[in-house]
This record gives C-alpha cells, sequence and structure tokens, in this order.
C-alpha cells in the first residue's frame, strides 16, 4: 500500500501551493551576538591565568557555568571570538551591528594561551578535535603562528595515536575491557584536525586515518533509513561489530539528533577535503533524514524517536545540523539540491530563532539539550551558540543573507 500511497501524495505535493520559504532571521545579525561574546568573554579573562571556560547554562537563569580548561567544549569560547573577528571584518565593525564592541582577535588570542598546556596533557582523550578549533582558528588569521601549529600537531598525532587500524577508526571513549572499542558518531568532528595536520606537515598517514575512519563508520553506524546509532563498540582485537547501542540518545534504536547532526557536518566535510563521491551521498541521506524528522512545529527535538509529551529541544543540534546542511549545500553537485540544503538551514535556524532566542540569558539560544539521561537539558549551550554564529556568517559567504 504504502509506495502507492506515496505515488498519489507526490504529484499533490508537488503542484500544491509553494512551500513558503523561510527568511533568514534577523537576530542571526543582531547587536546582541557581539554584546554577549564580550560579556562572556570579561568572565573568561577574569579567571585568567587559570582559565575556565563557559559550556553550559544553569537551566533556569541562563548564567553560563564555567568549566575548567580541561574539559572537551573549552576550545569552542575562544573559537566564538574568532568567528566575531571573521564576521567583524566580512561586515565591518560599525555600532550599528556592535561589532566594534572588542578586539575580537586578542580575545581569541588571550582566551586560547589556556589551552596550549592541554596539547601534552589533556584528559579529553578523543575530544582533542574540538579542543584544536581556536589554533585551526588563528591559523586562518596567521598561517605562521608556531604556536598555533603546534597545537593542531600534537592534538592531530594524539587522535592519531588513539587509531587502531584493524577496527579502522580512532577509539572514542575509553573502556575498563581493553578489547571493548567504542566510536561514537560525534567523532567524525574530529577528522578535521587530521586534516589540518596534514596540510601543515605532509604526514598523510593522518588523512589515510580520517579516510579510513569515515569509512567504517559509513558502513556501521547508518542505518538503513539515514538515521544513526550513537555508539558502535568493535572487537579491538577481531575488528568485528559487537554493539550498537546509545549513550546520550532515548534508545538504542532511536536516532539523537545531535549525533545526526554531528554526521551530516561530517560527512559533508569528508566530502569537501576528498572529493569521494559516497562521502556526498552518504550526507544527503542524513541530511534527509534529519530534515524530513522534524516535527511539523519547527521544534528540533533532543531524539527524533523520543515520546513527543514534554520532549526537550535541543537548539545545539538544531545549530550544528543548520551549519552542516550549509557546508553540504556549498559542495553539493547538483543545484537543486544545494538549494534544498541551504532552505532547510534557513527553514531550522528561523524555527528555532523564534522560540530560543533569549535576550535575558548569558548565552544566544536558550532550549539546548546536553544530556537527557543525565538529566541536562534546557540550558544555553556554547557549541549551540558557535554553530549560530558560524551559520550566519556562512549565509553571508553564500550570498544567502547580508550583514
Ligand atoms: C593556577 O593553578 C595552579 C595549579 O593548580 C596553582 O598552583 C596556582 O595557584 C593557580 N593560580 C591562581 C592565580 O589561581
Ligand atoms: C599564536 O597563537 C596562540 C594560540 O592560538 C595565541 O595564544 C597567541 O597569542 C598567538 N601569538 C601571536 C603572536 O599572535
Ligand atoms: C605521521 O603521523 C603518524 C600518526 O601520528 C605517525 O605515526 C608518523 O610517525 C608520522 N610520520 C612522520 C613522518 O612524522
Ligand atoms: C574509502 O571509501 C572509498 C569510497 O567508498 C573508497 O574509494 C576507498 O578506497 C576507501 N578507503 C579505505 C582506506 O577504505
Ligand atoms: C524552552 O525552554 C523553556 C525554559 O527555559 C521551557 O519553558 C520551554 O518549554 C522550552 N521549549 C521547548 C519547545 O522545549
Amino acid at each position: 500500500m504504502l509506495p502507492t500511497l506515496l505515488a498519489a501524495a507526490l504529484p499533490l505535493l508537488v503542484s500544491g501551493s509553494p512551500a513558503k520559504r523561510a527568511t533568514v532571521p534577523s537576530e542571526l545579525f543582531a547587536k546582541e551576538i557581539p554584546a554577549k561574546v564580550s560579556a562572556t568573554a570579561s568572565s573568561v579573562m577574569d579567571t585568567a591565568p587559570n582559565f575556565s571556560y563557559p559550556h553550559t547554562t544553569s537551566s533556569n537563569s541562563g548564567v553560563w557555568q564555567l568549566e575548567v580548561a580541561d574539559w572537551w567544549t573549552s576550545g569552542f569560547f575562544p573559537a566564538t571570538a574568532y568567528l566575531v573577528n571573521a564576521r567583524a571584518e566580512l561586515c565591518g565593525a560599525t555600532a550599528d551591528n556592535g561589532l566594534d564592541a572588542a578586539d575580537w582577535l586578542a580575545l581569541g588570542r588571550a582566551m586560547s594561551a589556556g589551552l596550549a598546556p592541554l596539547e601534552d596533557h589533556t584528559t579529553q582523550g578523543h575530544d582533542v578535535g574540538f579542543l584544536s578549533f581556536p589554533f585551526i582558528e588563528e591559523l586562518k588569521v596567521n598561517p605562521d603562528n608556531e604556536t598555533a601549529k603546534t597545537g593542531v600537531n600534537k592534538f592531530a598525532n594524539a587522535l592519531a595515536a588513539r587509531f587502531n587500524p584493524t577496527v579502522g577508526c580512532t577509539r572514542s571513549w575509553d573502556s575498563s575491557d581493553a578489547d571493548e572499542f567504542q566510536v561514537i558518531i560525534d567523532n567524525m568532528m574530529n577528522l578535521e584536525v587530521l586534516f589540518q595536520s596534514a596540510a601543515l606537515t605532509g604526514n598523510d598517514t593522518l588523512v589515510d586515518i580520517a579516510i579510513s575512519h569515515a569509512n567504517t563508520t559509513m558502513a556501521n553506524h547508518i542505518r538503513e533509513d539515514g538515521g544513526t546509532w550513537h555508539v558502535i563498540v568493535y572487537s579491538a582485537s577481531t575488528g568485528e561489530v559487537t554493539a550498537k547501542h546509545t549513550a546520550q540518545g532515548y534508545s538504542d534504536d532511536s536516532t539523537w539528533s545531535r549525533g545526526q547532526a554531528w554526521a551530516i557536518y561530517g560527512f559533508a566535510n569528508m566530502y569537501a577535503h576528498t572529493g569521494i563521491t559516497d562521502y556526498l551521498t552518504t550526507a544527503r541521506r542524513l541530511a534527509d533524514y534529519f530534515i524530513s524528522n522534524i516535527p511539523s512545529d519547527g521544534i528540533v527535538p533532543w531524539d527524533f524517536n523520543a515520546p513527543t509529551a514534554d520532549r526537550p529541544a535541543d537548539t545545539s543540534a538544531a545549530t550544528t545540523a543548520s551549519t552542516g546542511l550549509l557546508l553540504l549545500s556549498q559542495h553539493e553537485t547538483d543545484d537543486s539540491l544545494a538549494s534544498k540544503y541551504s532552505d532547510a538551514a534557513i527553514q531550522i535556524l528561523s524555527d528555532t530563532t523564534a522560540f530560543a532566542w533569549q535576550p535575558s540569558w548569558n548565552s544566544i539560544l536558550s532550549n539546548g539539550t546536553v544530556n537527557v539521561p543525565q538529566g541536562n537539558s534546557r540550558t544555553g549551550i556554547v557549541y549551540g551558540d558557535y554553530y549560530y554564529i558560524l551559520a550566519g556568517t556562512e549565509l553571508v559567504n553564500m550570498g544567502l543573507a547580508s550583514c
């Protein structure tokens, strides 16, 4: 029955009144963004020389909770200062747009200083990809900065040391059972640091590791319907898959929305670096799943399959997916799909802004979910804000918005 029903429904959808097209929300370029980044940077700078960085806000008052430098999210805020610097270069820094509020590059550099010691002794294991973000940003501004180069290379080698050729992946969480080799979908985001370091050093082994990790993930993490498992467990000694389950999602069979967002971005990025067509088709499948599973209210839930009653949203999944969709759109070889994915990104940003733009909070957005199983949702999140700002800037770069 289903195919017939679908076939009957499709022409109606296509020939009916054209879908309402979302417009880019003006909040993406509002003065509140640089004002909040500047205020947060002051509180980070107050903690020098032992820096602390924002991760999440308290859920009711929207006040940032600072974390020590040795934490997986601490790279995002210094990297945010670099994003605002790039925005100021692109749009001009004026009192009107608020981008004249600080010397963003100086702030990004000063706040990054607290991260450099981590390259030799982080306890964050696989999360070195995120920790390297401000160093990658510094190299876009000054390709000769030795501190930043060293940071990228050491973080990349730390990740490479977690690669197991039998499995074909880098290890995510460590386990007390040495044969239990866990890989989370989030780790598609780490692969960028391998490409960056390979470009600096010419060490192509790092690229080979990235491709192997992506291929193995493509084979095992993605379901028929384009949804994803959060955690795949391999045997470290044989490389066989021994379990597929969730850690942060609703159930082993559900699709955790932020994992799906990491995957969209990760595979679009792999395609951008390698031109391997399978990465493009995989990114499309992941994107199509995300887009078609957003409920009609436009609110991205923390897990697409969690029961709808009192289901928290996850605005960080929404903004990460938006940025991933824009990256996919930029590299898409089919023009109509390129428009489809950028339109979807704009729709998600518009719907997310409508319910989660939060002028009275320290964070830009509310309604992020850090971890439902740990009881942590309805907060601001530093990486949700980071991808929100990045999406706005990319829309300008793509000619789809003006500053
Ligand atoms: C910074 O941390 C180090 C090591 O924990 C400690 O010895 C030092 O007193 C701290 N400095 C400040 C200003 O808190
Ligand atoms: C070089 O980069 C590091 C880390 O990103 C930064 O802390 C430092 O200020 C930069 N140095 C200069 C001279 O710009
Ligand atoms: C390239 O990177 C790999 C992985 O970190 C490392 O084992 C190897 O020694 C590096 N090669 C060179 C020539 O530095
Ligand atoms: C990765 O996958 C691509 C495309 O599916 C294939 O061409 C390539 O040989 C694979 N590389 C490795 C190391 O598995
Ligand atoms: C957004 O968060 C507020 C609390 O900060 C909550 O009252 C509201 O229900 C949340 N909205 C959604 C759609 O989750």
